[in-house]
């Protein structure tokens, strides 16, 4: 069970079936553009989406907002050393200013970096300098329905491959995401971890961790992997921050406040200094990164709560039963559950719906018709801009941190099965504009009609009917 109470309670909307409709063609079909207010359910994402705990109220009311070295960043900076072991903390508004700052620092055209699965965001900070991102995911991760406990690591293979090739010299990094977000949420074991330490010693490469779900990674660790299951989540974590050169995190995760992010370097003082002063032209003073004190006292008790074992066991409970009882009634989800997500696998669903029509997208709006309920498409629409197709079909149903209780969850069960029923009605999409990076965010789409069948809204209205 919950191993909280509530103190504060907010209600949510429940817009009618008819303005579930009018909402999603005003937003022209994107889940992203449809206003919150008409939202029941917002699995949209885990990211700043958390509650807060009695304790975080109380630590903001104690921030101080001096511009330079207040004492709230003595405390998130101290929080933080604890946590990691790194010397260098520098906070920032949130993961991909941390990534902005890592990559225009680090990379030049021509280079190469190599992830388990650069995020989306990550990716296109990379591309943006002029640099390759190359995702080498581990094979076992193509097996959706295997119970493989660790489908986030990386290929060795395939990066010593990469390394020891042609193109091996352009590679200037190896940045491992924890937990694997692109890769379906799935934790990295710490025995891969250790042998991309040893990779990046041998071909003289930074470790670089995005440790944005470094507790939940932790404690899949800690569940999962041999030789761990008596440590603390706080041990493994430590074990994990140990390998890397330079970490950054999105706090707006596992810092369990609604905005923040950091970057930590180790004992490396003049690439510290490098990336201080672009904190400074970017984000503020390096000692506030573009948050406010009070920010930085949330996130110095959010990180003390986060790997607390009984939150994180229910937090993953949470997960795995919530899969369970999706596989269950039909809804293929991708296995094992990890924490802050369960994926559902779209394209199985409709598979008469094309790749490039987006049957993940597809899903998601049925969702929305069907419950209100907002998750995002995890397919060829988010990972295709370049033209191409993503391994998978998948939606991304993202779980808030201390937000919704499992019977909000049986409600979002109930409409994902009741979608299922309609799966034969339903019609792809086409993008009528987009801008170039990340067009996931901003696209508009429009379904495409059936021949002698109306659009997707009119068909699922019919058939409910
Ligand atoms: N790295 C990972 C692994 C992420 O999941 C995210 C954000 C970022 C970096 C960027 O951080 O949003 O604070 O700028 N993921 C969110 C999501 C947006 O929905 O998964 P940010």
């Amino acid at each position: 069970m919950e191993p909280y109470r509530i103190k504060a309670v907010e209600p949510i909307p429940f817009p009618s079936e008819v303005e579930r409709e009018r909402a999603l063609t005003k937003a022209g079909y994107n889940l992203f553009r449809v206003p919150a207010s008409q939202v029941t359910i917002d699995l949209l994402t885990d990211s700043g989406t958390g509650s807060m705990s009695a304790a975080q109220w109380a630590a903001m009311m104690t921030g101080d907002e001096a511009y330079a070295c207040s004492p709230s960043y003595e405390r998130f900076e101290s929080v933080l050393r604890d946590l990691s072991g790194f010397d260098e903390i520098m906070p920032v508004h949130q993961g991909r200013a941390a990534e902005r700052v890592v990559f225009s620092t680090l990379l030049g055209p021509g280079d190469i970096v190599v992830s388990n699965t650069h995020f989306d965001t990550t990716r296109a900070h990379v591309e943006v300098t002029g640099s390759a991102a190359i995702d080498l995911p581990c094979p076992e991760a193509a097996d959706l329905d295997s119970d493989y406990p660790f489908k986030g690591n990386i290929d060795l293979q395939a990066l010593t491959g990469l390394l020891t090739g042609p193109d091996g010299h352009r590679v200037k990094a190896v940045v491992m995401t924890i937990t694997n977000n692109g890769g379906g949420g799935q934790p990295v074991s710490l025995e891969n971890l250790r042998r991309v330490r040893t990779v990046c010693n041998e071909h003289g490469l930074p470790f670089l961790l995005d440790a944005s779900r470094f507790a939940e990674n932790s404690w899949l660790v800690l569940q999962r992997e041999q030789g761990h299951g008596f440590r603390e989540p706080i041990e493994v974590a430590r074990a994990t921050f140990d390998l890397a050169d330079i970490f950054w995190a999105s706090l707006k995760k596992d810092g369990l406040a609604n905005i923040g992010g950091v970057i930590g370097v180790r004992e490396n003082a003049a690439l510290a200094g490098r990336f201080r002063q672009e904190v400074i032209l970017n984000e503020g003073f390096s000692t506030y990164g573009g948050l406010a004190g009070r920010d930085l006292d949330a996130l110095a008790q959010g990180l003390t709560e986060v790997i607390d074992p009984r939150y994180l066991a229910d937090r993953a409970d949470t997960a795995r039963w919530f899969a369970e009882t999706l596989h269950k009634a039909g809804v293929p989800v991708v296995q094992p559950a990890g924490c802050h997500a369960v994926y559902v696998r779209a394209g199985e669903i409709l598979p008469h719906i094309p790749a490039h029509q987006f049957p993940g997208h597809a899903w998601s709006c049925a969702l929305y018709l069907e419950g209100g309920i907002r998750a995002v498409e995890f397919g060829t629409l988010l990972l295709g801009s370049g033209g191409g197709k993503a391994p998978h079909e998948l939606v991304r149903l993202a779980l808030p941190r201390r937000v919704y209780t499992r019977s909000h969850l049986e409600f979002v069960a109930e409409s994902a099965i009741n979608v299922g029923r309609l799966a034969d009605d339903l019609t792809g999409y086409r993008i009528v504009g987009a801008s170039p990076a990340l067009r996931h965010f901003t696209a508009v789409l429009e379904p495409i009609p059936r021949d002698n069948a109306p659009p997707v809204a009119d068909a699922r209205a019919s058939t409910a009917g």
